[in-house]
């Protein structure tokens, strides 16, 4: 499975560690920035992400910013997008669950790195249950 992935500068080191972890684990990683720990402004990789997602050039997401709130409203601002804010492992499972979030924001600046892997774990580990949920999701996209 391919999974794309993209931080600002605060983010930059978790994603980095998230690289190396899910590789390590054989899932393909498409690196959409930042490069660096320089500032820079996250929708500039929030939203090549989307659009990754959206045309399915990955399965699934993840996105780290400092709080993970500039990451989440930029990428729900594509129709495609469920972007489900998670800073605990039982929030990560529920995001996935209820609400089959396709991309995954973590708040570096709030978590350890171990429960940055926990948490991704959880999301990536945990089965969308469908049913009510799938009624609800479906009345999410803004109708043109
Ligand atoms: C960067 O200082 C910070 O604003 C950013 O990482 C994020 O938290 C924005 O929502």
């Amino acid at each position: 499975m391919k999974i794309g992935i993209c931080s600002d500068h605060a983010g930059f080191e978790y994603k980095c560690g998230l690289i190396d972890y899910l590789g390590s684990k054989g899932y393909e990683m498409a690196d959409y920035g930042t490069d660096s720990t320089e500032s820079m402004d996250y929708p500039d990789v929030a939203h090549p992400l989307a659009e990754a997602v959206e045309h399915g050039d990955v399965a699934l997401g993840i996105a780290l910013c400092g709080t993970g709130n500039g990451m989440a409203i930029t990428l729900n601002k594509h129709q495609g997008i469920r972007a489900g804010l998670a800073w605990s492992t039982e929030i990560g499972e529920l995001v996935k669950r209820h609400n089959n979030a396709n991309i995954l924001v973590m708040p570096a600046r709030f978590i350890s790195f171990d429960e940055a892997k926990k948490i991704t774990d959880s999301w990536m580990n945990t089965e969308f249950e469908g049913g009510r949920h799938q009624r609800r999701i479906e009345k999410i996209p803004v109708k043109a």
